[in-house]
């Protein structure tokens, strides 16, 4: 089985990107972490435990991308500008960090040699298909500037295996949560904005009627499955769904913040349905079980008890403290 010791994990002040790069520095793989904050955090970086060289800057500066692929053998490619509504209100931005920035990074790792090239790709790519649940072989129909971006970056990948041999390979994450996801933002993830309104005594904000679901995904899983993916030994040049393969509507998952975080008063503040959002996703996970060897090995209410630990000791916590 190839492995690899020198590593570059892209967007590594982000969420997923920091808990991928601890788990990396754990396994005793040399990292390096390369990101511009522009949705990352020092803070994040603060928490990695062990040491990792850090590139600042943006995947689209040329000395950035030098200096950030040099002497790497395995890319696991997180950067990116996620949010479908962000997306919705600059598209061109959410192009340049999601797909050029993507194309770019691909064409220097063929140059410079590196072997395995990871993609976070994203669920958004299957759109509103109404057959449940979403599986690779279905055709991508994104309803959102994002989707249409991080769909882009997922062409790009295989074509590179195809044309130059570059070994991608792209994960298709669905709605990942956990310890480390900024709730602060419009923009955040909906587990991190409901945790973030039910610790603070507030109300969890819904967009719709709440019926609509989402497979989600707890960080260690995603983790796993990017280790996999780097050492695996054929598959390259595809897409595999990076989820549990289950369905919670907004709804249900409230009920089970409420009762975890005691606040059974809470009631919902409903307003109107996001431009670009999908209704129901869920995904077949069987090639990721079947080729990387994907496990649910957390599950949504353990991972959902996990988060609100760390939200506790975070600075969100600051001012309920
Ligand atoms: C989408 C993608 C996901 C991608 C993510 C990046 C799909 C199915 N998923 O996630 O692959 O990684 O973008 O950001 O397209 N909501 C509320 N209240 C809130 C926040 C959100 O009701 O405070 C609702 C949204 O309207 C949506 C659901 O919760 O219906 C999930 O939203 P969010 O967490 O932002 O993720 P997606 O848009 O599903």
């Amino acid at each position: 089985m190839p492995s690899f010791e020198k590593c570059l994990v892209t967007g590594g002040a982000g969420f997923i990107g920091s808990n991928l790069a601890d788990e990396l520095i754990r396994s005793g793989r040399e990292v390096r972490i390369v990101d511009n904050f522009s949705t990352g955090f020092r803070e994040n970086l603060e928490e990695i435990d062990g040491s990792f060289d850090f590139v600042e800057g943006d995947l689209n500066d040329e000395t950035v991308l030098s200096k950030a692929v040099e002497g790497i053998e395995a890319i696991f490619h997180q950067a990116a500008l996620p949010s479908v509504p962000r997306s919705v209100e600059d598209p061109v931005g959410t192009h340049e960090a999601c797909a050029s920035a993507t194309l770019r990074l691909l064409t220097k790792a063929k140059d410079a040699g590196v072997r395995r090239f990871v993609y976070a790709a994203s669920s958004s790519a299957y759109g509103d298909q109404p057959v449940l649940p979403k599986v690779e072989t279905m055709a991508p129909d994104p309803l959102s500037p994002y989707a249409a971006a991080k769909l882009m970056g997922e062409h790009y990948c295989s074509v590179f295996y195809r044309i130059y041999g570059l070994e991608t390979v792209s994960l298709r994450y669905f709605n990942v949560f956990g310890p480390r996801q900024n709730p602060s933002s419009m923009y955040s993830g909906v587990i991190s904005r409901f945790i973030d309104a039910l610790m603070k005594g507030g109300a969890p904000v819904i967009f719709g009627d709440g019926e609509q679901s989402r497979d989600f995904t707890y960080i260690a899983n995603v983790v796993n499955a990017n280790i996999r993916a780097a050492e695996i030994a054929d598959g390259f040049g595809e897409t595999y769904n990076a989820a549990n393969g289950e369905r919670t509507t907004l709804n249900q998952l409230l009920e089970v913040l409420k009762r975890i975080t005691d606040r059974a008063d809470a009631a919902a503040d409903h307003q109107p349905p996001r431009k670009g959002d999908v209704l129901h996703s869920q995904a077949d996970n069987s090639k990721a079980v079947e080729v990387l060897g994907y496990k649910n090995l957390v599950g949504l209410e353990e991972g959902l008890r996990n988060t609100i630990e760390w939200w506790k000791n975070s600075r969100f916590a600051d001012d309920v403290r």
